[in-house]
């Protein structure tokens, strides 16, 4: 089981576009404590998780990033994967070298355009995401990923961005439509899509597009597709809250903290988004299914 933990909601970036900026999802002041960190692994352990994913807000937000190396410390203690999804704005030599002494199985850096106007115009800190992508690869780590969302404005550019990326020394080079509530054109985003499917497709990327299609045309999943969030994924706020999916903060299965393992585990294991399908998918899912991971297309109950 996949663990996403929102360790808190803060950020050095204020990305024109991001859920947070936009308010889809909702920043506050809750965040994981240092004397906390045990119990959560501890607890996170029982419950079966083997790989815990940190985002956020930003799990390296130049303030907090103390508390989640302490954290990464103690999931490696436990030999639990750790993943994480950055910015990577502000990030020195020193947290280069603690990213690798740490052994993080993977770092997902967020870059939208090896052009650094457009990047910075959607996101900020283009020389900090760059400097830490080249120094990690550098040092001899090379498990980076990179997700690019596509936008309106960024699309005429995606495809040299991906390869720019690729020249770098990146292998896991993702990309992902922007999701707006407002109006987008999103056919320009779909064929900047579809180019980059021609160079860094992998098998899953026309089985992704579709699903992208029939999120923006207001059509339920494809047929046999069966969203795992709530069944093998799960998200977690800072507090401990768990909950099936990002863009379900209104089904909560319980708390890792406070309540009992195996009650929580049960929760985890027969709760109605492991039996049943839930009509939520909608436009936000885009920003998730990418990865394979997310969508199968049997039902694997
Ligand atoms: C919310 S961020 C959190 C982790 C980290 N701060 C980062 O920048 O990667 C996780 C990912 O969501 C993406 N994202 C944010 N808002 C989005 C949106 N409206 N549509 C699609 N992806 C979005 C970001 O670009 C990033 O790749």
């Amino acid at each position: 089981m996949v663990l996403f933990f929102i360790i808190h909601t803060k950020c050095d970036l204020c990305c024109k576009d991001c859920f947070y900026s936009k308010g889809y999802e909702k920043r506050d002041s809750s965040e994981l404590k240092l004397e906390d960190i045990e119990l959560f692994v501890k607890k996170v352990y029982d419950l079966s998780f083997k790989t815990i994913i940190l985002t956020g807000g930003d799990p390296l937000y130049s303030k907090r990033k103390y508390v989640t190396y302490a954290l990464i410390e103690c999931l490696k203690k436990y030999k639990l994967r750790v993943i994480i999804n950055t910015s990577g704005a502000k990030l020195n030599s020193i947290d280069i070298q603690t990213l690798i002494n740490l052994n993080v199985d993977r770092i997902d850096f967020s870059i939208n355009s090896l052009d650094e106007n457009i990047h910075n115009s959607e996101r900020g800190n283009y020389q900090d995401t760059v400097f830490a992508m080249k120094s990690l690869l550098k040092n001899g780590y090379d498990k980076i990923t990179t997700t690019t969302v596509i936008t309106e404005e960024n699309a005429y550019k995606a495809l040299e961005t991906l390869r720019w990326l690729k020249s770098l020394g990146i292998k896991d080079i993702r990309y992902q439509p922007l999701f707006k509530q407002t109006a987008q054109n999103y056919q320009i985003i779909r064929d900047a899509m579809l180019e980059c499917n021609k160079e860094f497709g992998n098998s899953h990327s026309e089985y992704y597009l579709l699903q992208c299609d029939r999120a923006y045309n207001n059509k339920i999943p494809q047929e046999n597709s069966v969203c795992m969030m709530g069944k093998n994924l799960f998200v977690s706020d800072a507090l401990g809250n768990i909950y099936p999916c990002f863009h379900r903060f209104d089904v909560n299965f319980g708390n890792i903290f406070t309540d009992d393992t195996s009650f929580l585990k049960d929760k985890l294991i027969h709760n109605s988004f492991y039996s049943e399908r839930h009509d939520c998918f909608g436009k936000h899912c885009v920003s998730l299914f990418d990865n394979g991971d997310f969508w199968k297309k049997e039902k694997v109950l």
